[in-house]
């Protein structure tokens, strides 16, 4: 059997790219809903059933356990996936999402309990991240900010206008003096260096693609009988919605190699 990765669209490459540098060996299915993403501005109605679709289609593809690479699905559909749908449906597989690695490393990093969350519309207003934390932290102070441009940003080549867009968006975060900030974005590890510039030493910048292989791979040696389900043939299939060029090129960008994507559908 094999880890699923799941994300809206083509970031969460970011996160595969990590976890294979990481755990070579395992057997590997990203699946990128490229034909329905964004889903940062979505309702959780609608999140939630794009979330169930892609769950269904790895669990059908013989995965093992599933890791939601996606902020937004993590935030807005993680917990009625885990809590009502695979207990019904899939009593004996897992699903995992972002939210808690960052939150826990944002606990471990911060001195002044002071931590910021910069994400999509739709996890910043549900309040995932702060949610995370203080159950680890209970007198923390989070402040979460909807940064809804840097996704399109970041697809069509427009990093080099980020620094201005970068500086409105992490202000209100900076004025309350936070001192670790969670980057809550699939896309958002690509800007560390310029939101490190913005940010400065004092900030600890918490990005996913160095926090999620690491726990993950701890989550393994905890879990003795998953680990040994999994097969370890260094195998990878890459899974879209919709196939175009722009997802090729893009697909090379985030993941720093070429990739060989199989249109897929959901239904
Ligand atoms: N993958 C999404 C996230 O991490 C960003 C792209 C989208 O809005 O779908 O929140």
């Amino acid at each position: 059997m094999k880890i699923g990765i799941f994300d809206s669209g083509l970031g969460g490459l970011i996160i595969a790219k990590s976890l294979i540098a990481k755990l070579p060996e395992y057997d590997y299915i990203y699946l990128g809903d490229t034909a329905r993403v964004p889903y940062g501005n979505r309702s959780q109605k609608t999140i939630y059933q794009f979330t169930e679709e892609a769950i269904r289609f790895l669990f059908n593809r013989d995965c093992e356990l599933i890791i939601v690479a996606c902020n937004t699905a993590s935030a807005e559909a993680l917990r009625k996936i885990q809590q009502n749908y695979l207990i019904e449906r899939f009593p004996r597989r897992k699903v995992l999402g972002v939210l808690i690695p960052a939150a826990e490393e944002s606990v471990e990093k911060t001195q002044n309990k002071k931590i910021g969350v910069l994400a999509t519309t739709s996890t910043a207003n549900s309040g995932a991240f702060a949610r995370e934390v203080k159950k680890l932290m209970p007198d923390s102070q989070v402040f979460e900010h909807a940064a809804p441009l840097l996704v399109p940003l970041i697809e069509n080549n427009g990093i080099k206008w980020s620094v201005p867009i970068l500086e409105e968006y992490l202000k209100p975060l900076l004025d309350k003096d936070i001192d670790t900030l969670i980057l809550g974005c699939t896309h958002y590890p690509i800007l560390k260096s310029e939101i490190g510039e913005i940010v400065g030493d004092k900030v600890k910048v918490i990005s996913q693609d160095e926090v999620v292989p690491n726990k993950f791979k701890n989550y393994l040696s905890r879990h003795p009988e998953i680990d040994e389900k999994i097969t370890k043939n260094s195998e990878r299939e890459f899974c879209v919605t919709d196939l175009t060029e722009s997802v090729d090129s893009l697909g090379k960008k985030l993941f720093g190699q070429d990739i060989s994507f199989k249109l897929v559908s959901l239904n």
